[in-house]
């Protein structure tokens, strides 16, 4: 089973067998995680493949996946990373060190006031998004060449309109859309992105970069140029005063400071099935796994409606004091807000974002809210589909989280989000897409999501803070025991 996201970390709707609570390794999810890990691949070098595959059977599921099971090697495992052991990111065997703060003080006086030289026959360029022709370049460059599974079935297809929401939030700087281009042709071959905005980590508030969209064309690859990219940003973003980031992988880097599982629950099941991104289970039948997924065609949670720019305010009071639960969490002003939830009708836009909230019938209070976005992936090559339409789940709060009665959350959400299911079937979306993040562990497996085969590891750029929990354990399963960690969602 693959999907574009088992790069960024996400999977198939149906676990296997093999993949089921309790159950080890299968052969592939151990290539899987060679692939990503290449500390691990480095260890078990040489090692006879079974001999290999049963050795990380033993180990700890949550360190393997972020990459610290190597034990006391860890200076080899470093050396591996040629680039990043030369940034300012926390080593693997700095995991467990609980002080926190920057790791480089940053002198802006130092920072060099010209980029790096690219390879002969490139140039820099930065990209003018409010232009429509660039715009375009960069979803070419995306479209074409952005992230797939292992297995080239899906390819992330982010429509100009979400490059539009992601790239321009509220305190956006042209210089943070960094492109390379062909010398001659002007092509552009290359992309890193970065928007504003601030996160808070265990309640010490910082300003980072966002960062998203590298990505470099499929000729260009292994040369080496993701290291001039980032360096590339990084200068940029120290220019401006910001010396942290905060970014998202499927990937091992040094060091996650969280690692989650995707999810997957199935609202189109035999499209999802016939595109090769659900299996059916041995002993099911389609008919079967048809009416598993069924869902009801009215929501059921009342007070219940889209949210309205009236509601700005409530939703960013919500919002901000249900965030501030988790240990990693990003700080919401009231212009993001309205940026990142409030769905505008705009003449030939795509919808991005859908958001709803709950109003109390008599106070009129909003006691809740859930929000989901749309991610299109291309299904590559395929005789009757062409692509996949997945929601994701975005943010969302209840005034329940503030009860301290667990049962009560549980249920809240389990209402809410199988009503979020149902507004995302009706908005013909194939698939809804969660992690592990938030209190989801609360309702996934209930509502019918399916483990995906991949992790998106959460990392922070110059700054170190012990790590906080993915909601899930070291089966990698969901755990309500592992909640209050991740309250990011990146795009
Ligand atoms: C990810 C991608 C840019 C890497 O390019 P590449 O040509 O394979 O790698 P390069 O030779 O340029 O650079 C290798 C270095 O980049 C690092 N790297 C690879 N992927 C990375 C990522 N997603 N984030 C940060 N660093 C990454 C490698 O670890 C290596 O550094 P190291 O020596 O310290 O280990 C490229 O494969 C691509 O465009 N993929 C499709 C889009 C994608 O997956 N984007 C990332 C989304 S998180």
């Amino acid at each position: 089973m693959s999907d574009p996201k088992d790069n960024k970390g996400k999977a198939p709707e149906a676990p296997k067998a093999e993949d089921a609570p309790g159950n080890k390794l299968s052969t592939k999810a151990v290539e899987a995680l060679l692939e990503s890990n290449a500390a691990l691949k480095n260890e078990l070098a040489g090692m006879d493949k079974d001999k290999a595959a049963e050795a990380l059977r033993k180990m700890d599921i949550a360190e393997l996946l972020t990459g610290l099971a190597v034990g006391g090697k860890n200076q080899k495992d470093m050396a591996s990373y040629k680039f990043w052991q030369t940034q300012p990111v926390p080593r693997f065997d700095e995991a467990a060190n609980d002080a926190g703060g920057p790791i480089k003080i940053i002198d802006p006086e130092k920072v060099s006031k010209t980029p790096d030289t690219l390879i002969e026959g490139f140039e820099w360029a930065t990209l003018d998004l409010t232009n429509d022709d660039e715009l375009q370049e960069l979803w070419d460059l995306l479209t074409y060449h952005y992230v797939e599974d292992d297995n080239a079935m899906f390819r992330f297809r982010y429509s100009k309109s979400f490059l539009h929401w992601a790239l321009m939030s509220p305190g956006w700087k042209k210089e943070w859309h960094v492109g390379v281009r062909a010398t001659k042709s002007k092509k552009l071959v290359a992309s890193i992105c970065g928007v504003p905005t601030e996160v808070r980590v265990r309640d010490q508030k910082i300003k980072v970069t966002e960062i998203n969209f590298l990505c470099i064309h499929k000729k260009l690859r292994s040369k080496r140029l993701t290291p001039v990219l980032i360096k590339e940003i990084t200068r940029r973003c120290y220019l401006s005063g910001i010396y942290q980031a905060v970014y998202t992988a499927g990937v091992v880097l040094p060091t996650p400071v969280s690692s989650c599982r995707y999810y997957h629950r199935p609202l189109d099941w035999l499209k999802l099935y016939e595109i090769g991104f659900s299996h059916l289970p041995r002993g099911s039948t389609k008919a079967r796994q048809i009416t598993k997924n069924h869902l009801p065609s009215t929501t059921s949670t009342p007070g219940l409606r889209a949210m309205e720019a009236k509601d700005v305010n409530a939703v960013q009071d919500l919002l901000e004091r249900y965030s501030k639960r988790f240990a990693l969490n990003q700080a919401f002003t009231r212009e993001e807000v309205e940026h990142w939830l409030l769905h505008k009708e705009e003449a030939g836009k795509e919808q991005v974002v859908w958001s709803y909230v709950v109003e109390d019938a008599e106070t009129h209070k909003i006691t809740d809210f859930v929000s989901f976005y749309n991610l299109e992936s291309t299904v590559i090559q395929h005789p009757k589909h062409d692509n996949v339409r997945a929601a994701y789940l975005y943010y969302y709060g209840t005034e329940t989280a503030f009860t301290q009665d667990q049962k009560a959350l549980k249920e809240r959400l389990l209402m809410l989000m199988n009503d979020a299911l149902i507004l995302a079937k009706k908005a013909k979306f194939d698939v809804f897409n969660a992690l592990t993040l938030h209190d989801n562990p609360l309702f996934l497996e209930q509502l019918k999501f399916g483990a995906g085969d991949g992790q998106l590891h959460y990392y922070l750029y110059n700054y170190r803070t012990a790590p906080v929990p993915g909601g899930v354990n070291d089966k990698n399963l969901p755990d309500e025991k592992k909640m209050g960690g991740v309250g990011i969602v990146m795009l």
